[in-house]
């Protein structure tokens, strides 16, 4: 079998080089040695070492994820991995359970196979700390972690290893977007690259102040309001928010609080900033929505002021039996 042959650290660029040109034989598995890789190509190729080696045959073209991981991975193995997938523009986030670890390269090439995307990482943490970001372990493909997301007709620039970003938040902020009502001034206390700002401010004639404590989330932020066509504006502020908004002159119609495993230790400041009548998106991470409710409530109290409970919703599961729940509220002053 014809074969470039190339030191390993190259075994990766190599590949996808000759896979972009069509050289690559993809009949054949490709061998990985001591200190060189042999990708079996279809035709002479210039400027490489080109040998003659034995390789295996793939068992057969495979155009589906199962398939391409038959004989590899249970059906259940294969469904669970295919039901982890986060597609962050041409990037795959998928989670690889403790005890296919020993498969996580096989995986990694056939979720690049099957999603034709740029890049196939692999969870390698929680999502932790501050900023709340993840470890991330490169598997396939091309290790180049900045995309493009589009979400309801947004452009939403990130770097996966940078900041936060959640596709499974998409349906939430078009039902906060569809809830706001022109001329509204808007709070996002924790807006990250922004994709509640921009998704709102792309649809509403809003004015929109933006805060987060991640200096690459503003920028990449403030370069999606350039490349965003927007009918409202969006004002970014890098910094945490407790303190930056000791400055703030004006009050908001609404605050959208997506932080939700810390958003109750900033309900004093939301409910200080909200206008009288106006609308808290708060968010938490709970088994019920009574928690959330009677912080909600303890906040405004504390404040002399009530909530109405507008509505509360599941926005998606985080383990068995607990949610990330969004609970909307309407404060009102007291005897107003
Ligand atoms: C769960 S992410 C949500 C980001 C964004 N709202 C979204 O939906 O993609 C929470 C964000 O809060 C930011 N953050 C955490 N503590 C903060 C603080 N004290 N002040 C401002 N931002 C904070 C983090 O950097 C992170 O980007």
């Amino acid at each position: 079998m014809k074969c470039v042959k190339v030191p390993l650290k190259q075994l990766n660029d190599t590949r996808i080089k000759l896979m972009e040109n069509g050289q690559m034989n993809m009949e054949y598995r490709i061998k990985a040695e001591d200190e060189f890789g042999y990708i079996p190509v279809n035709e002479d190729v210039n400027d490489y070492e080109l040998v003659d080696i034995e390789l295996e045959p793939m068992k057969k073209v495979a155009h589906n994820f199962s398939e391409l991981l038959e004989g590899e991975l249970s059906n259940d193995e294969i469904e669970n991995l295919r039901t982890s997938f986060d597609t962050i523009g041409d990037i795959v986030i998928l989670e690889i359970p403790d005890d296919l670890q020993s498969k996580k390269q096989i995986i990694g090439d056939a979720a690049l196979k099957f999603t034709k995307r740029k890049a196939i990482y692999m969870k390698k943490s929680a999502i932790k700390g501050t900023i709340r970001i993840r470890d991330l372990e490169f598997l396939s493909g091309t290790d180049d972690s900045v995309t493009i997301h589009k979400e309801h007709g947004a452009r939403l620039k990130l770097d996966v290893r940078e900041v936060y970003f959640s596709p499974r938040l998409a349906t939430e902020r078009k039902r906060v977007m569809e809830s706001v009502k022109e001329g509204e001034k808007i709070l996002d206390m924790f807006c990250g690259i922004g994709p509640f700002p921009i998704v709102i401010a792309r649809n509403k004639n809003v004015d929109i102040t933006a805060v987060d404590i991640n200096e690459p989330a503003i920028n990449y932020l403030n370069e999606n309001i350039r490349m965003n066509k927007l009918k409202g504006t969006i004002t970014t502020y890098c910094g945490d928010v407790r303190e930056v908004s000791a400055g703030f002159k004006t009050k908001f119609d609404r605050i959208i609080m997506n932080l939700p495993g810390l958003a109750y230790t900033f309900l004093d400041v939301a409910v200080d900033l909200i206008e009288d009548n106006g609308i808290i998106n708060y968010y938490e991470f709970s088994d019920s929505y009574e928690q959330g409710i009677k912080r909600l409530n303890d906040a405004c109290k504390q404040a002399g002021k009530e909530v109405e409970i507008i509505n509360c919703r599941k926005v998606k599961s985080t383990s068995p039996g607990e949610w990330h729940v969004a609970i909307d509220g309407k404060v009102i002053k007291k005897n107003s």
